[in-house]
């Protein structure tokens, strides 16, 4: 028997090291024990092995004696995937790894065969991983300690795997001008404006729990729940309950869920009240024109976009959502700050403002399709604030093909801009909204075009009439979709 011993839990260049030495040597997956220092069962001594080395059965051995003249080749792919897994909580990756490693030497294709149970193993480890490393990026949250410009902000959070090296760098570019720590029972990180340091894991009890600005967090999260959006199950999907215990948030959602019927039953009855269109019957899609997963696919290359700098201090991509086969395209400027976070578009202030005048003016939103021009978050970060900023021609340009793969897999019957980096991106040239609102404009190989007002205009409107003008403006371009999907439908 073969006994390693890694320095620690994500030792993947002494993993590497070891087990290449191993595969050389022609030792056997079930010849091999992996550990970790300080992790070892009581009953196998390796004190006398130096971290990173490897024994058979208690004699220090070497690469270059055991195989002085062999080498294989392993696919990129795996390393890249072998150094994610690695990072995963269950004790036997080690093993797994070696045993694919081991296996790839005499199949050197075995990491395209997807069903192979080796490689399916290590995929969803990886997808394990990479889950849990959005769940740190999107759910720590930090608490003052002292007052500026002295604070630091301190975040407890309990991962599921061995991510916080791997998550650390994202904290780094977002908070750059913050001075923070985050506290977990494996491993802790620290931020001092130049680099990212590591200490041992601690207890909770070393982690504070409220400060001067958790009250008005509260109130935020509170005044951006839409109760005509709440879908519970998908909420406890995408915020599992296990880390709601370290959200300061949490203690509002029971109450906030509770009162969320009676909520949309009010606006529901409020809307009731204002004159309306009959509810339409949208035309049916002909036919599913495009393969199962294809916008699911986009969404996932999505996420590792990098063809501009917006992806660094985002939480993450926010594709656009809605059906496959919507007959309406609606496309926003960017991400806003919840939107970051939720990984969701419109679902913040801008998102039930565009609900409300897209019901008004007689149009189903659960058969709309809602995207941004640009699907990364632009802001400046102000302490716990993060300012938005709007999107550059080149950083619209950078994310274009982005709308493009989507215009082309739903096909919808019709596209409208809200904004203008929406009909930048969606016309392809710089078009001021207000000479081009207010009727369709017929595009060569593409569905029409609306162009209109963004919905957070009129949030930001400070006069009260001009608000309810706007807003009219708003819903009447919206009712040109009505009439355009039925005019489309009666010829269907
Ligand atoms: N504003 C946008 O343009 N898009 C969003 O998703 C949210 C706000």
């Amino acid at each position: 028997m073969h006994y390693i011993r890694l320095d620690s839990d994500t030792d993947f260049d002494a993993w590497r090291k070891a087990a290449r030495g191993l595969v050389l040597a022609d030792v056997a997956p079930a010849d091999v024990t992996w550990t970790v220092a300080g992790d070892e069962p009581e009953l196998f001594d390796t004190s006398g092995l130096a971290p990173g080395s490897f024994a058979e059965t208690g004699t220090p051995f070497t690469q270059q004696a055991a195989s002085p003249n062999r080498t294989f080749n392993v696919p990129a792919r795996f390393v890249g995937l072998a150094k994610a897994a690695i990072l995963h909580r269950d004790p036997q990756r080690f093993a797994y790894l070696y045993q694919l490693l081991w296996r790839l030497r005499t199949n050197p294709e075995l990491m395209s065969i997807a069903t192979d149970s080796d490689v399916a193993r290590l995929q969803a480890m990886v997808k394990a991983v990479r889950r849990d490393e959005h769940k740190m990026h999107a759910f720590v949250r930090f608490r003052e300690i002292g007052r500026e410009p002295k604070s630091r902000y301190v975040a407890w959070f309990e991962p599921e795997h061995h991510i916080v090296e791997l998550a650390a760098p994202f904290f780094a570019r977002r908070f750059a001008d913050m001075a923070w720590s985050i506290l977990t029972p494996d491993l802790c990180a620290h931020w001092d404006g130049h680099a990212v340091a590591f200490s041992p894991g601690v207890a909770k009890s070393m982690a504070p729990s409220d400060d001067r600005l958790e009250e008005t967090w509260l109130t935020y999260y509170a005044s951006i729940f839409n109760p005509a959006r709440l879908k519970t199950k998908a909420m406890q999907a995408e915020m599992p309950k296990k880390y709601w215990r370290n959200l300061p948030e949490a203690t509002l959602i029971k109450s906030l869920i509770a009162e969320a019927e009676r909520k949309a039953s009010a606006m529901v009855a409020a809307e009731a009240t204002a004159p309306k269109k009959p509810q339409r019957q949208e035309p049916a899609m002909t036919k599913a024109k495009h393969g199962a997963d294809t916008l699911d696919a986009l969404r996932e290359a999505a996420q590792g976009c990098r063809a501009c700098d917006l992806w660094k201090p985002a939480t993450q991509t926010v594709f656009g959502e809605g059906p496959q086969h919507a007959t309406v395209m609606l496309v926003g400027e960017q991400p806003g700050d919840k939107e970051d976070l939720a990984g969701k578009p419109f679902v913040g202030p801008a998102g039930q403002m565009l609900d409300r005048a897209l019901l008004e003016a007689g149009v189903d939103r659960s058969k709309t399709y809602v995207t941004n021009a640009v699907k990364h978050f632009k802001f400046v970060p102000r302490g716990k604030i993060r300012l938005h900023q709007k999107p550059n021609t080149p950083e619209i340009k950078a994310c274009r093909p982005w709308y493009e793969r989507e215009l082309a897999t739903i096909k919808p019957l019709l596209v409208v801009a809200m904004g203008a980096t929406a009909a930048h991106s969606v016309l392809g040239k710089a078009t001021p909204v207000n000479a081009n609102r207010g009727h369709l404009i017929d595009r060569d190989g593409g569905p029409p075009v609306l162009v209109t007002v963004h919905p957070s205009y009129l949030l930001r409107l400070p006069d009260e009439d001009a608000k309810v003008r706007e807003y009219a403006r708003f819903v009447d371009d919206l009712k040109l979709v009505a009439a355009h999907l039925k005019k489309a439908h009666a010829a269907a």
